[in-house]
This record gives C-alpha cells, structure tokens and sequence, in this order.
C-alpha cells in the first residue's frame, strides 16, 4: 500500500510546460532522493506534494485522499532558503513551529514548558543548544538551515519535503545533518521526499533516487517541453532502475542482477 501517489501531474504556468506525465508512487517510511537539472521542476514538485499549487492536470493522493488545496500539517517543508522566524529567539522558532501544529495555534502551561524541554532537547541534537537565546540573525547560514529543519520536524510531519536543504552547508556539518536525518528516520516512520544536486548524497540517504529530465526536446524552443521522471533507481539495492511495469506478485526480479554479474 502506498501513502503518496502521483498520478499523470502535469504543471503550466501561462502557457510553458514545466512538469508533464509525472507518475509516482512512495510507500509510508520511503525516503525519495529527487535530482535534475536547474529549472527543471523540482521545487516545483514539492509545491505539488506540499498543496501549495494545484497541477494543470493529474492528481496527488496521500492515504488515497485527494489534496485538498491548501497545505495541512501533515507536511513540513524545508525549503531552498532559509525560512525562520527572525523575531524569535532559536529556541523559540522550534516552539513556535510545534504551537502551529495544534489547533489552537498556541500552547500553555505545563504544555509549554514540556514543549520548551523538547525545543531545547532538539537544540542539543543538532548543536545549536549554546544559541538557544539568541536571534536567527546572530546564526551562520548553516546554522539557520539546521534550525529550519529543527523547525519542520517540530511540528512531526508525516511527510517531510526538503529543497537541498544542505546546500549552503560545509562538508562536516552536511555529514552531522546527514547522520541526525539518519538516526531520525530510523525512528520515526516519517516520508521523506529531498531534492539534492549532490548524487551521493541523493545515494547515500534515499531508499530511491528519482530523475527528472525532459524526454522531449526542440532546439529551436528550448521551453516548448515538460520534465518528468526518466530514471527511479533503488539506492537500496546497489542502484538498479526500478522496473517500469513491475511485477505485482511481490516476488523478487528473477533477473540476474548486473553488478552481481559484473563481480
Ligand atoms: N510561480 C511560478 N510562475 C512562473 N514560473 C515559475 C513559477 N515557479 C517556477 N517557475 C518556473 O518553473 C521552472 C521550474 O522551476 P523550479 O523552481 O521548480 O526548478 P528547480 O528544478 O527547483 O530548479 P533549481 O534546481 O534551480 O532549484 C523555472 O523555469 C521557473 O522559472
Ligand atoms: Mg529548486
């Protein structure tokens, strides 16, 4: 049973294809790596997931329910840029971000004071415990983006979208983050759908890489066409194309497996 299926998307803005027959379907837990070239329609996907946009046609369900056109707390997004509150304090963004998770937008009492022993435990846990009183301002860049992560896995999406969220990072934070990501997923069932331009990082992380590409292309009119998916490997299983009409008895691939082979 799948929890995210894309359904033949396809995203026009004016009259200039961007997305077009884009089929897609991610099982609860699954973490998508999504790679492609500049401009392609990657953030523009994660609209798509995030309802933040509705498709010119085709249709996404999550749990078998259409999207309802507006983004719910079931999806956190971290984004290209950063994306914090630059008047509260680092803690305070991590509070504020789970507040705006509940029904009434606000907490109080001993809720409050659990939720700032959670803020400051997810503090520890991605190094910024020491800045828990200052302003994103006052933060590096890479500091902001941990924060802004932070900040979306506070509210516990059940779908996690990440736009290169470790872009602006140096090696050794990246390789922090990637462990902290690591160590969540394997708590947590959470979906996760990151656009990378790193390919061994999109490796390393996802349970699949997925490709977006033009399939068609007119050299006289270089925005005449859409991207899709061209390629949907198993990261899991040494890189292997997904098959595209897979077989539905569950069974494995009773064919050879090449990098076997090759050995
Ligand atoms: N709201 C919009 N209105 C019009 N055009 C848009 C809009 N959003 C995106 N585009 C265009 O759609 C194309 C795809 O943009 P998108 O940001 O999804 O690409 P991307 O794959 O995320 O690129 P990058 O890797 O550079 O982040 C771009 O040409 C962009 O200019
Ligand atoms: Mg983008």
């Amino acid at each position: 049973m799948s929890l995210v299926e894309v359904r033949d998307i396809f995203q026009s803005y004016g009259q200039r294809p961007i997305l077009e027959r884009v089929n897609l379907s991610v099982a609860e837990g699954e973490f998508v790596s999504i790679v492609g070239a500049s401009g392609c329609g990657k953030s523009t996907f994660l609209r798509l997931l995030l309802d933040q946009e509705r498709p010119t046609r085709g249709e996404i369900t999550v749990d078998g329910e259409p999207l309802k056109g507006e983004p719910d707390r079931t999806r956190g997004i971290v984004f290209q840029r950063y994306s914090v509150f630059p008047h509260l304090t680092v803690r305070d963004n991590i509070v504020a971000a789970e507040a705006l998770s509940r029904p009434l937008g606000r907490l109080f009492g001993g809720v409050k004071r659990a939720a700032c022993a959670r803020a400051e435990a997810a503090l520890e846990r991605i190094g910024l415990a020491h800045v828990a009183q200052q302003y994103p301002s006052a933060l590096s860049g890479g500091m902001q983006q941990r924060l802004a992560i932070a900040q979306a896995l506070a509210a516990k999406p059940r779908i996690l979208l990440l736009d290169e969220p470790f872009g602006a990072l140096d090696p050794g934070t990246r390789e922090q983050m990637h462990r902290f990501l690591l160590d969540l997923r394997a708590e947590t069932k959470m979906t996760v759908f990151m656009v990378t331009h790193d390919l061994p990082e999109a490796f390393k992380l996802g349970d699949r890489v997925v490709v977006f590409d033009k399939t068609r292309w007119d050299p006289h009119d270089p925005a005449a066409y859409g991207a899709t998916i061209t390629y949907d490997f198993d990261a899991r299983n040494g890189g292997i194309p997904y098959q595209l009409n897979e077989d539905q008895d569950g069974l494995p691939d009773p064919a050879p497996h090449p990098v076997a082979e090759a050995g």
